[in-house]
């Protein structure tokens, strides 16, 4: 398909909320840049009105910013459309053909659980909606390797590979996308950036709160699936990647899918699971439940660059922060000249790339202090300190979605390989750890990085040092 622009955007699972938190105010950002100019058809099941629609999307805006252009906030109002309907029924999708009126190219936005995705898929399919259309998937797309295969058949039966946009929001992130740009706009960092500098690499997503009202989503997801096997890992994707041959973002995509593919599969005793104290009180929880809302895991990728390197991942929800941090943590001088230089206890040498609540990127490196006595610290040097960027990950992927840019979405065959990767600890795995709220999680995570210095924890705020 030419990669023109949608003329149309469908959402499906407009009553939820997903569109109530991150579509609506993505929406408004958009039709205030003057980015976004179509008509907006929402489809969900409850038979609400359009004023009922436009009282949801003013709630949405008001919550999260508020208004600050009325006229840009009418014209969003203006472009809706409601169309109330069961997904599983054609006529909804006849509906959904007519309230298009003359618009042939649209983006088909599946906001709406993942059990249902195949079932609207198909009926776009059957009822001649897919033709000249994009789709845009949430996560989790399948929920194991299986299921991922299946549904990547279904979604190919229907719609080309590059009309297929499946979201990672992280991949929309100012400060990921400079994981990309720092790594390939400078020479310096080829050199070290393998086996035989780099020691470890660690990266953390904490949270301070905990699954606050999405009880059921969880229990049928967990953290494994809810942000290791996708934001997480494509963070190590961009971290270990080769170097594409060229800009042409098909390079990005296939050199990610290599890293995928190059990492060993996880097995029991790479991975922790934890459980936050309360959790099987939370809403929509089982009093009973193994569903882990923390997990660390050691991991290697099998290449020639990385050979050898642990890279460890965690993630926990009622942790002490919130905070995303990666460390890249370089091997000590093969010498020790100086009592402190290869320090027992500390860290050596590492690049820091913090990426949220602010982005950050430091290079640690010791340094001399003053004096007869050959002593010194390690200082960071500060390359980049900012708070994000002005598009949100949303505003910017819906965005691209809508031209049919795929460079910030992730193609099949890498949804494909990283499942393949955690797909054996789904189904075999310790039991989950109970952990206190407020905590780094169960002791149990920092055993499997005891040989490595031990978890960096994020620190709520970004100093520069
Ligand atoms: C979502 C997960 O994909 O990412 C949430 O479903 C998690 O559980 C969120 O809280 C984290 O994203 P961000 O952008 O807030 O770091």
């Amino acid at each position: 398909m030419a990669a023109s622009g949608s003329d149309a955007l469908v959402l499906f699972g407009v009553t939820g909320d997903l569109a109530h938190k991150m579509i609506f105010p993505a929406l408004y950002a958009m039709v205030k840049r003057g980015h976004l100019n179509v008509p907006i058809v929402g489809v969900a099941l409850p038979e609400w009105s359009l004023e009922r629609l436009h009282r949801r999307v003013t709630d949405s805006l008001k919550r999260s910013g508020g208004i600050d252009n009325r006229s840009a906030f009418q014209h969003l109002l203006s472009l809706f459309k409601y169309v109330s309907g069961d997904y599983k029924d054609p006529n909804t999708f006849t509906a959904i053909m007519s309230a298009l009126n003359k618009a042939r190219r649209p983006a088909h936005y599946l906001a709406i659980p993942p059990s249902l995705f195949e079932t609207v898929i198909k009926e776009l399919g059957a009822a001649k909606l897919a033709e000249h259309a994009r789709v845009i998937v949430e996560k989790p797309f399948g929920r194991d390797l299986a299921s991922a295969k299946e549904l990547n058949e279904v979604a190919r039966s229907v719609f080309p590979e590059d009309s297929i946009f499946r979201i990672d929001h992280y991949l929309g992130k100012e400060a990921i996308m400079n994981i990309l740009y720092f790594r390939f706009a400078n020479s310096f960092l080829e050199p070290i950036w393998n086996r035989n500098y780099v020691s470890s690499v660690q990266i953390t997503l904490s949270e301070d709160f905990g699954v606050q009202d999405r009880g059921p989503f969880y229990e049928s997801a967990g953290c494994l699936r809810d942000v290791i096997e996708n934001h997480l890992f494509q963070l190590v994707a961009l971290l270990a990647m080769e170097p594409p041959s060229d800009r042409d973002f098909g390079a990005v995509q296939r050199e990610k899918a290599n890293v995928f593919r190059a990492m060993r599969p996880l097995t029991r005793d790479d991975l922790v699971r934890g459980q936050y104290a309360g959790y099987r009180k939370e809403p929509g929880v089982a009093n009973n439940s193994d569903v882990e809302t923390f997990c660390a895991l050691r991991l290697f990728i099998d290449s020639w660059r990385w050979a050898g390197v642990p890279w460890y991942l965690r993630s926990g929800k009622y942790l002490a922060d919130t905070a995303t941090e990666i460390l890249v943590e370089l091997k000590a001088p093969p010498q020790r000249l100086f009592a402190d230089s290869a320090p027992e206890t500390g860290r050596t040498n590492y690049l820091r790339f913090r990426l949220s609540p602010s982005a950050a990127i430091a290079l640690a490196a010791r340094v001399k202090l003053a004096g007869k006595e050959f002593v010194g610290e390690q200082r960071e040097l500060f390359l980049l300190e900012e708070q994000p960027g002005e598009e949100t990950p949303y505003e910017r992927l819906l965005g691209d979605a809508m031209i049919g840019d795929g460079a910030l979405f992730t193609r099949e065959d890498a949804v494909e390989a990283a499942w393949a990767v955690v797909d054996p600890v789904l189904r075999t795995h310790h039991r989950v750890r109970p952990y206190r709220r407020g905590t780094w999680g169960p002791k149990e995570a920092d055993t499997i990085i005891a040989s490595d210095g031990g978890w960096h924890n994020p620190g709520p705020k970004e100093a520069s040092g």
